[in-house]
């Protein structure tokens, strides 16, 4: 279906438990990669590294995904950062939004990449690949992580560089950002690529297990004594980044066990 044929937000009902937000801004980074943001209901909490259920108002029952908001809870709209997925249900229609169009969102977020289900620690490490970075992009700009921790490493794996982008323009407005700015003095960004030549080259997960990534970083090896982990990407970069951290003697914690890593539970790509 085109854009040309999406049904106005008007011609359906809105499904009971869901908000009908306004889109503000949205940015392609490529044919791969956009984000985009949308008004905030005054009654919508949530903690920073949630995710939430959203689609769009072109049906009876919309198709609905989850999405980590990639916006701290402070801010006062919603911000979301996506893939384009060829054919996919939402994102074939969510990357044709534009300003003034019409997002659902679900009123309950969730999730296990919070600050309360880690135990307190000296270093946190942010583990993402691809747009798995989204909850990470809330977490960076939340003045309590830096309460809870003194160094944050945000860890970004991508196939190319264009596709660092957005990580790279986060932490550069974070470190100009006049609020927030000098709160993230802890913050070590460390970016690689895969598949395109950069000045730092390899999966996240080997760099780890190598050594080479505590020594480009000048830290020591990571410990469940001092650090703790959050992970969000494909459900094998899960999988393989979880393996790497019992490797290193952390165990998984959650949201009523909180331990010296997480997993995000929901993330599809
Ligand atoms: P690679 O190019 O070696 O597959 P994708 O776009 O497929 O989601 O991948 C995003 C990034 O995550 C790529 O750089 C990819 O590396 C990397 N990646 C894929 N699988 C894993 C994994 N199991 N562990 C760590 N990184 C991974």
């Amino acid at each position: 279906m085109s854009v040309a044929t999406l049904k106005p937000a008007t011609s359906f009902p809105i499904p009971e438990g869901m908000f009908a937000e306004t889109v503000t801004q949205v940015q392609h980074y490529d044919d791969r990669l956009f984000r985009f943001r949308i008004t905030r209901p005054a009654s919508f909490r949530f903690r920073s590294g949630e995710f939430v259920m959203i689609g769009l108002p072109n049906a009876e029952k919309p198709v609905m995904r989850a999405y980590s908001i990639a916006s701290p809870a402070w801010d006062e709209e919603i911000e979301f950062y996506s893939i384009k997925v060829p054919d996919g249900p939402l994102t074939e229609h969510l990357q044709r939004i534009r300003p003034g169009d019409t997002v659902l969102m679900k009123k309950k977020p969730t999730g296990t990449l919070v600050l309360d289900a880690l135990v307190p620690g000296k270093r946190l490490y942010m583990f993402a690949t691809g747009t798995g970075i989204a909850p990470f992009a809330s977490l960076i700009r939340d003045p309590e992580t830096y309460e809870k921790f003194e160094q944050v490493i945000l860890c970004h794996t991508c196939r190319d560089v264009a596709e660092l982008t957005y990580g790279f323009d986060l932490v550069r407005d974070l470190r100009a950002d006049p609020l927030v700015g000098e709160m993230a003095g802890g913050l070590i960004h460390y970016a690689t690529t895969t598949r395109e030549a950069s000045n730092r080259m390899g999966r996240q997960t080997d760099l780890m297990e190598s050594g080479d990534l505590f020594a480009a970083l000048g830290l020591p090896v990571i410990s469940a004594a001092t650090d703790r982990g959050m992970i969000c990407g494909s459900m094998e970069m899960l999988r393989d980044t979880k393996a790497a951290l019992e490797g290193f003697g952390l165990e998984e914690g959650s949201n009523s066990k909180p331990a010296t890593f997480v997993v995000e539970r929901a993330f599809v790509g």
